[in-house]
């Protein structure tokens, strides 16, 4: 019997359970593959005793739209900054990747497919060195993943970030106000982008392009007439004033390693009242509320088409290649050029050149 072991690992995502079930349900066409899953991405490998369990055809029946992950994640630790206690209470952190591998071979494990993000990817990268047979699916919300057209999970958030901003325009135009909206996307602006172009916002603000406040005041104050009007604002969580800084927070989880942002709609609307404009405002951060509940129908489709193809390149040994959607097809690119570098929002997108037709100003 030959093995493929499921890992899904940073963030949740919509779509997660589509992919497993995809994988599950190719791999079952095959008469001597069997599927697992490590619980909370490599942790349920890494501990004693191991949380690993056997993903059968009956077990994934229907998730496909179901959110999260039946497997859970983390984006905590992780095999090569395993975090341990020391005598005075702090952390260190311990790198068990070798260990790991051992286990995984004992098990008799023939392929790792890890669903994830950059720093999932990263991971396979590395574990792939070291001699495992990773293969990589690209999870994320924030799209942020090159040498993909498209992520799974992203299509989702922005189809929720949407129905905020057109939630929003009622709200604003009944009190005559500018309503912010915080999206998701971490360093990358394409939420933001995209939600800000299909709700029809009047101005969108990303981590790529620091913003000038008098130009979006300006922005702003051409919407208003004698104290009537009003404004959709869409933030990224990342953006940045022109030689300004991104609003974050350290975290002090143990093995947490990214910065938390979050705040920059509470900071933009301080800074256009600190500038002088007048009429009111109001932030919204839609945080997780992106990240959770059921993937719409693109994410299923694109799920279903990255988990097919990920079982099929462990049919083929084709490993250390994550699976990549260059539409029409579904290939497979070295994991080294996945991570390569981040998939952001540059000056000469197509998208941003309709933002700006559209007249959304960008900050600058
Ligand atoms: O990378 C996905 C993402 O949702 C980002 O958009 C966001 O900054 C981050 O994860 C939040 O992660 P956490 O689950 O740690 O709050």
């Amino acid at each position: 019997m030959k093995r493929a072991l499921i890992v899904t690992g940073g963030g949740d995502c919509p779509g997660l359970n589509a992919v497993i079930r995809a994988v599950v349900k190719r791999a079952s066409q095959e008469k001597d593959w069997e599927v697992l899953g490590s619980i909370q991405a490599f942790n349920g490998v890494l501990w004693e005793p191991t949380e690993v369990k056997i993903l059968t055809p009956d077990l994934v029946r229907g998730i496909h739209f179901q959110g999260g992950t039946i497997i859970e994640t983390t984006n905590k630790g992780g095999p090569f900054a395993w975090p341990v206690k020391n005598n005075d209470g702090t952390y260190s952190a311990v790198d068990r990747s070798d260990e790991m591998i051992r286990k995984i071979k004992y098990m008799g494990i023939d392929a790792v497919i890890n669903i994830g993000g950059d720093g999932s990817q990263r991971i396979s990268q590395a574990l792939y060195e070291k001699g495992l047979n990773v293969i990589g699916v690209p999870k994320t919300i924030d799209n942020d993943l090159s040498s993909t057209d498209s992520t799974f999970g992203f299509q989702t958030a922005v189809e929720i970030a949407t129905e905020a901003v057109d939630k929003l325009v009622t709200t604003a135009a009944s009190h005559n106000r500018v309503l912010v909206v915080e999206v998701m996307g971490r360093y990358a602006g394409w939420i933001a982008l995209n939600a800000a172009v299909a709700g029809g916002a009047e101005v969108c603000l990303i981590p790529e392009f620091p913003y000038d406040i008098n130009i979006v005041k300006e922005k702003l104050e051409a919407r208003f007439s004698r104290g009537r009007g009003f404004a959709v604002v869409v933030v990224s969580e990342g953006a940045k004033p022109i030689g300004g800084e991104m609003v974050f927070e350290k975290s002090n989880e143990v093995g947490y390693e990214n910065l938390r942002l979050g705040g920059i709609s509470h900071q933009l609307i301080r800074q256009l009242k600190s500038i002088g404009f007048e009429p009111d405002m109001r932030e919204t951060v839609l945080g997780h509320l992106q990240r959770g509940g059921i993937p719409i129908a693109y994410d299923r489709v694109l799920s279903a088409q990255f988990g097919v193809k990920a079982f099929e390149m462990a049919l083929a040994g084709d490993y250390g290649k994550m699976v990549a959607y260059r539409h029409p097809y579904f290939v497979s690119v070295p994991l080294s050029e996945a991570i390569a570098q981040p998939n952001l929002v540059t000056l000469d997108n197509a998208l941003v050149k309709t933002a700006k037709g559209l007249g959304i100003s960008l900050g600058f």
